[in-house]
């Protein structure tokens, strides 16, 4: 349930509003360097910034309870844990009677009787914090072998990031609060989050996730596929609405005889002309660069009145929300994303698949 991987194995735990949020990382080989700074650096950029983020603040620092040595993986799991700072229930409770459309409320509330509706419980974003954290030594993992993984937002609302994009465009991204690729997409993501936010409402976004030196042949087949996996945790990402691999959704208006990716020698090396598959065929990596898009909803707290019902009285009702909320998702889902790619391909390089 809040498990991913079969080898290298994470499960998260803790609420938005508890003590803490953590997970537990198993199958990590002993000996393998455990970066604590690094591990910093990639939660900061999870972090919301000024404006476009929400106004709660964290510090994110991450709290190696076990499984480390001397900075290095002890072969037994390791657990991490974040601790929750900045908490205010009070603004939450009116959700018990009238639950937020588009957040888990009403579902939580009629089907896990125990459910603890501060901050959204276990389905807040929160929770992606340790996830960060569990991604940074899976990448740690990749980088030995050469892979290399970085995203970027792609749209927010309807603007759009119209150019042929590198890894090093996604890495350079990682300057910018949006997260886009350059400071003028920056500017006018930024616009359209505030003018959301100035309406008291949200905006969705598209996160783009690039991966390079992954050989060919690499991933499982059928149901353990490496795109069928990726698609299968990226879901899991809270406010995940889509993900297309390569041309995506559009392959569809091509003939085969344009969507097929011709292959060529250079220098010796097998290469693809184009890259409408997104690196993925039959469920393996054929060489080139592996490309997916992972679609974000509009955050579903917003301040604007909302239809909702009373479950107490049985009513319809209004709803206005008036915690801290993110009024755009996709630029804090970026390193989210990275570190979920990162668990997934750890994961099958470890199955040896
Ligand atoms: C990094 C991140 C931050 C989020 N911030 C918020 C937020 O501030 N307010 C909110 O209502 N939802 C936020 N969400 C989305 C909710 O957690 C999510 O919509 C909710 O759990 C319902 O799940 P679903 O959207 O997958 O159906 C965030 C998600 C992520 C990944």
């Amino acid at each position: 349930m809040y498990a991913l991987g079969k080898k290298l194995r994470m499960s998260v735990f803790g609420k938005s509003h508890a003590p803490c949020v953590g997970c537990v990382l198993e199958g990590v080989p002993q000996g393998t360097e455990i970066d604590t700074e690094a591990m910093i650096q990639e939660l900061a950029l999870r972090k919301p910034s000024k404006g476009i983020g929400t106004d709660r603040v964290e510090k994110d620092l991450p709290h190696i309870v076990t499984g480390v040595c001397n900075g290095k993986a002890d072969g037994n799991p390791i657990i991490i844990e974040i601790m929750n700072g900045d908490v205010d229930d009070s603004k939450y409770l009116p959700f018990m009677e009238t639950p937020r459309p588009g957040h888990a409320d009403l579902p939580a509330l009629l089907e896990l009787p125990k459910f603890d509706i501060t901050g959204g419980g276990q389905f807040s974003g929160r929770l992606t914090a340790p996830i960060v954290a569990a991604g940074s030594i899976a990448r740690k993992l990749l980088e030995e072998k050469g892979i290399r993984i970085g995203a970027f937002c792609r749209s927010i609302g309807p603007v759009k990031d119209v150019s042929d994009r590198t890894l090093e465009d996604a890495v350079a991204s990682r300057k910018f609060p949006t997260r886009a690729c350059d400071g003028k997409l920056d500017r006018k993501y930024d616009e359209c989050i505030m003018a959301a936010r100035a309406d008291k409402d949200s905006v969705g976004g598209v996160v783009e996730c690039i991966i390079t030196g992954v050989p060919i042949g690499f991933g499982g087949i059928w149901f353990e596929s490496l795109d069928a996996e990726l698609a299968h945790a990226m879901f899991g990402i809270p406010a995940c609405k889509g993900v297309e691999f390569g041309k995506g959704f559009a392959i569809t208006e091509m003939r085969g005889s344009q969507s097929n990716d011709a292959y060529r020698f250079d220098d010796g090396r097998i290469v693809t002309r184009t890259n409408n598959m997104g690196g993925i065929v039959g469920g393996m990596a054929d060489g080139a660069d592996i490309v997916f898009r992972v679609a974000f909803k509009p955050t579903p707290s917003i301040g604007a009145k909302q239809d909702t019902v009373n479950l107490k009285t049985c009513q319809d009702a209004e709803l206005e929300i008036k915690g801290r909320h993110d009024p755009c998702i996709a630029p804090r889902a970026v390193s989210v994303v990275e570190a979920v790619a990162a668990l997934v391909l750890a994961d099958q390089m470890e199955r040896g698949l």
